[in-house]
């Protein structure tokens, strides 16, 4: 029991030292913060993106755009292994674990990339928790095809009109998924 207990100290110590070191070797500092989704507001995300997965007829492409440490996918992929999950992250440390928390997962593909350069044409289901960058409903009007339904977590797209807006928690606070239709947004688009 003292061996073990020992053993997993050291490598508790070790995964933390690891983390502290690649946040240097990556230069992590230079990318925003990866803020992994918790709390109630995680689990309405979660929940509203699994009924539109439980009541689609075909596999979908589901993608998690700045997908941090794969905890939103790792879910969602577990769950519904019907459906292909795609993550984009262009931090290095988070993506590495990502990478190692999904790869027992299939349908699960994890790309280190920047989102805003990638061709997100493919996907029918967007999931986020970010959506700081300037120009991002651009790229996402310019890019995803009509059909796309999009939960994001907290921060509203600037501009659009939510289809749905779901009330959830954050540190005892209300706050909100916001469920959009990309085809709403197509006289939108159009414009652009
Ligand atoms: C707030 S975290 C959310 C992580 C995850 N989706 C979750 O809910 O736990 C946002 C993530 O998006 C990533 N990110 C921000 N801008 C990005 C970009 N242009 N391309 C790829 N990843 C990006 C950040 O590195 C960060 O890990």
């Amino acid at each position: 029991m003292l061996v073990i207990a020992i053993l997993i100290y050291i490598l508790a110590w070790l995964f933390f030292l690891w983390v502290v070191a690649s946040f240097f070797v990556f230069k992590c500092w230079q990318y925003p913060p990866y803020i992994p989704s918790f709390g109630k507001v995680k689990h309405t995300l979660l929940q509203e993106t699994a009924k539109i997965l439980k009541s689609a007829r075909k596999p979908l492409v589901v993608a998690d755009l700045g997908c941090g440490d794969g905890c939103l996918l790792a879910r969602l992929a577990r769950q519904f292994p019907q459906h292909k999950f795609i993550g984009y992250e262009w931090n290095p440390l988070p993506f590495y674990l990502a990478k190692l928390r999904l790869k027992k997962y299939p349908n699960v593909r994890v790309i280190k990339a920047d989102v805003m350069q990638e061709n997100l044409s493919s996907i029918d289901v967007v999931i986020c928790y970010w959506l700081s960058e300037k120009g991002y409903a651009q790229k996402l009007a310019r890019s995803l095809k009509k059909s796309t339904i999009i939960l994001s977590e907290v921060f509203q797209i600037k501009g659009w009109k939510a289809h749905k807006k779901v009330v959830s928690q954050l540190f005892g606070f209300q706050t909100r998924v916001f469920i959009y239709h990309m085809s709403e947004q197509t006289a939108r688009k159009r414009k652009k």
